[in-house]
């Protein structure tokens, strides 16, 4: 909208001026409507790379329960102090923006802690793929002895039959077992809370035919994106999560990231000279929120991170603009998990 500029103006003058300003604004709008519509026509065919997220309604209360109280436990970690929430806080988009995480014994470990949000969706857990399900993963860094280092799953089955609550939530969970307190059940029920932990925004609306979901300048973003390639990699429901994938297919990673430590990637677990640095193709839903960049959390500024994107795995120099307009469409993958989520459940343990 334009500003109206009175001081100075005759009464005439005003009010020519003005109904000269209201038609300049619609001639705005209109060509606002029309620049929109022609990116609604140049994206039509070619959405199909994307699915819309969807929310998962079935999944059963006492299991989702459970794992709520799991996963803001701090008796998950040896000395209890920290939780799965400390690294994946909630309140922030399921991380804890730190480049890496220091564990219970103040050891840091070498990769950035990814966000838990949409992580049930992905193909594969962690940066190298190395659990197949979030009920898998959850059991790992229990054990891990620079995470929450309990020393082994007895010390901490035997820790939770002492209580109450865990013996009440358990059988409600598991109203088959006889033994209920296990600790494949306590994977299964945190696993189960964080299917719960999806996270549809503005994007979705659009793919799913709501053409005013998206800004003007999210659609331009969104066409850059595209356009540049990065959809051969980030696509899908997640608009990532789905394939492993090099970082850098051209050149080396740590030449644009300037990280000091080396990480080789995928080839540790699979042992395949192929699959040096080898990462997994993160999921880019809440990208705006769970800065920094990159398995070591190399990269803070996300415009940095797409600039770096384009060139390690396209081979492309994008300008400011198109740095621009891809972040633009990036923020429109931002969206956040309902309130009652963010908090740990009210029960006394
Ligand atoms: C000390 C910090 C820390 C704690 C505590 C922690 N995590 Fe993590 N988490 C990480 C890091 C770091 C990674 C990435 C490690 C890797 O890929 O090698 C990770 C990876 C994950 C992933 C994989 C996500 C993806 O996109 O691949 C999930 C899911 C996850 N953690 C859930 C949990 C749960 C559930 C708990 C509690 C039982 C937990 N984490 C406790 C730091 C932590
Ligand atoms: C050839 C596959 C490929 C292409 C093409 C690609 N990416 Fe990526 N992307 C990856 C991989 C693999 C990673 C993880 C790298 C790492 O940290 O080890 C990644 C990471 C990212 C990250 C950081 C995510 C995080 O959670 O830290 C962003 C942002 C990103 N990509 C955006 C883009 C954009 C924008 C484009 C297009 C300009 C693009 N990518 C093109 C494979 C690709």
């Amino acid at each position: 909208m334009k500003k109206l500029v009175i001081s100075g103006f005759s009464a005439l003058l005003i009010a020519s001026c003005s109904s000269e300003n209201k038609e300049q604004t619609n001639n705005n709008q209109n060509n606002t409507e029309q620049e929109s519509k022609r990116y609604d026509d140049a994206l039509a065919d070619k959405l199909s790379v994307f699915e819309p997220l969807e929310p998962k309604d079935t999944l059963n209360p006492a299991l989702v329960k459970l794992g709520h109280h799991l996963y803001f436990d701090n008796q998950l970690s040896r000395k209890q102090t920290m939780s799965c929430n400390t690294c994946h806080n909630l309140s922030t988009f399921g991380v804890d923006n730190n480049p890496t995480s220091k564990g219970e014994e103040g050891k840091f470990g070498d990769r950035n802690s990814p966000t838990v949000l949409n992580a049930a969706i992905h193909s594969a857990q962690f940066w190298d793929g190395r659990a197949a399900t979030v009920e898998e993963q959850a059991g790992m860094p229990i054990l891990n002895p620079i995470e929450m280092n309990i020393p082994n799953e007895k010390f901490l089955i035997d820790r939770l039959k002492k209580s109450e609550t865990y013996k009440k939530l358990f059988k409600e969970a598991f109203p088959n077992d006889k033994d209920p307190i296990t600790y494949n059940n306590l994977k299964k029920a945190i696993g189960t809370f964080e299917r719960k932990l999806i996270t549809p925004s503005r994007f979705d609306d659009y793919l799913k035919g709501n053409k005013n979901a998206l800004s003007v300048e999210e659609k331009k973003g969104l066409l850059t994106f595209i356009t540049t390639g990065c959809t051969t990699c980030h696509n899908g429901q997640g608009i990532g999560g789905q394939m492993f994938q090099k970082f850098a297919v051209y050149g080396n990673y740590w030449d644009y990231t300037k990280s000091t430590k080396i990480d080789s990637g995928r080839v540790k677990i699979t042992k395949m000279p192929g699959d040096k640095f080898v990462f997994k193709v993160p999921s880019l839903r809440n990208i705006e929120k769970t800065y920094p960049y990159f398995h070591d959390g190399s990269i803070k500024d996300l415009k940095e991170a797409v600039k770096i994107m384009a060139k390690a795995q396209l081979n492309k120099d994008l300008s400011d603009e198109e740095v621009t307009d891809i972040v633009n469409f990036l923020k429109s993958l931002t969206a956040d998990i309902p309130d009652e989520y963010k908090k740990a459940p009210e029960v006394k343990l």
